[in-house]
């Protein structure tokens, strides 16, 4: 049997009626279609910063943030943290299907081969002052990519080949953006090695020393980027979509898409939560009074790595990352005292009236960053490491954008509030 077809009314000033489809997705969310709006009523909606509006349909990730549920293609996040591996949720995300056994190695032997960037780009990074900001770097050099592979030009061309290249060289360049910044000579990637522990090579081993990747060290790596992988339509991803929907270049979305993860507010969370660590640290280590600057919006203080667009309950993602930070912290023997005041100031938050009526509670950021300082990732490295896990997202919502016979270009509109027609005065006259 066919569902019932619901509708909305929408009663507009002036007596006129609208009768608005109502859409319901496979997890009984029901959003109003307003698509016809303006046509039928000459009405826009206003909505900023998207609080209620969705963007689109999808089939990539489910999210519950009352409930503080997080699925990718249908698994929950924390059955593919414990079972899977980063290449195998990247091919979950991008291809809608975990792989077969073989699907899995070719994907991985794909992702081993192109792992290579052009020889020429290499200068690119010389040309960049040792402080430059990796994701500075990392943009610029997605973008780049676009050069050396001109196919991508056409909007006609197979993606395939694409998608596994920007998911391997982003890897390698953020490495080698990491060893520039360090001075020391870039590592090249190692066909034996997997995909994290290839970073970790890559970032860590020096020519003139055996480099052994740390197995508890590979699997966090691992954990984090899946947790990372994807969070469906949040401020990088779409921004994605908006670059793609043009009819952009793979390289071009993704290279927007890191810029817009680079805010304090989104992706750069991470670093900004070990700054404010170290900065309570830095002045005596009271974080009890930095709470209450919090709370009384003092020189605008947030809480770093609290607080979430969507979660009004506890981040399933950092639920992970905490239990993941005291295993590793643990393994390595580093006695971190960041950890112990983070601890201390979640402690706090998670009683006091300011952050419960708020729904204010720990996401992916406030843990993740002790846990990079532990494997020995500098702190502006922490974007890019969100950057690296978010790529399968990116890439498939931007293949779900291209493929969908109904995508437009994104252009939303706006109400205008400056001047009304004016005359033009010469300057003489003014
Ligand atoms: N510390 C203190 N107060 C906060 C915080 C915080 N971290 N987050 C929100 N608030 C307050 C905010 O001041 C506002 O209060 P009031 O109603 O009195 O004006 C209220 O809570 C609602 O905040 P908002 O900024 O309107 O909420 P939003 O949904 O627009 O913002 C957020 C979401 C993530 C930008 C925000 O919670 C925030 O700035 N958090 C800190 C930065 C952070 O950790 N970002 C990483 C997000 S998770 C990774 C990712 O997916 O990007």
């Amino acid at each position: 049997m066919a569902p019932e077809k619901l509708t909305a009314k929408l009663s507009l000033p002036g007596g006129k009626e609208a009768s608005l489809p109502v859409i319901v997705g496979t997890e009984d969310e029901h959003a109003i279609d307003i698509r016809a709006l303006r046509n039928d009523t000459g009405y826009i909606t206003l909505d900023s910063g998207y609080m209620n509006t969705g963007s689109t349909q999808s089939a990539i990730t489910y999210l519950d943030g009352e409930a503080g549920i997080l699925r990718y293609r249908g698994y929950a996040i924390e059955d593919l943290a414990e079972h899977s591996d980063f290449a195998e949720t990247s091919y979950l995300l991008i291809n809608g299907k975990l792989p077969t056994k073989a699907e899995r190695s070719a994907f991985s032997t794909a992702l081993t081969r192109h792992s290579l960037i052009h020889e020429d780009m290499h200068h690119f990074f010389l040309g960049y002052p040792p402080t430059s900001h990796p994701m500075a770097v990392l943009s610029a050099m997605v973008t780049s990519l676009s050069a050396y592979y001109p196919d991508s030009l056409d909007r006609n061309a197979p993606v395939d080949l694409h998608i596994t290249r920007v998911l391997s060289k982003v890897r390698t360049i953020a490495a080698f953006s990491y060893k520039k910044s360090i001075g020391q000579p870039i590592i090249y990637p190692k066909n034996s090695l997997k995909y994290g522990e290839n970073f970790l090579h890559m970032m860590f081993a020096v020519p003139s020393e055996d480099y052994v990747v740390s197995p508890v060290i590979a699997k966090a790596l691992n954990q984090l980027l899946i947790l990372h992988a994807d969070h469906e339509q949040n401020c990088s991803t779409s921004t994605v979509r908006m670059v793609g929907s043009s009819g952009a270049n793979l390289y071009a979305a993704i290279a927007g898409g890191i810029l817009a993860l680079w805010g304090p507010l989104h992706g750069g969370a991470n670093q900004a939560v070990i700054e404010m660590l170290e900065h309570i640290r830095n002045h005596g280590g009271d974080y009890k009074k930095f709470i209450d600057d919090v709370k009384n919006k003092r020189d605008n203080r947030r809480l770093m790595g609290f607080g979430h667009r969507v979660y009004k309950n506890y981040d399933p993602r950092a639920k992970i990352l905490k239990k993941m930070c005291d295993e590793v912290l643990a393994h390595l023997g580093i006695k971190d005292p960041l950890l112990d005041l983070a601890k201390g100031m979640e402690e706090i938050a998670l009683k006091d009236e300011y952050f419960v009526s708020k729904k204010l509670y720990p996401n992916v950021d406030f843990y993740s960053g002790i846990i990079y300082r532990a494997m020995g990732i500098p702190t502006n490295m922490f974007t890019v490491m969100f950057a690296l896990g978010r790529l399968p997202g990116w890439i498939a919502h931007w293949k779900e954008m291209v493929e969908d016979k109904d995508t437009k270009i994104a252009r939303p509109r706006q109400i205008y509030t400056g001047e009304k027609a004016r005359k033009f005065l010469p300057v003489e006259q003014r």
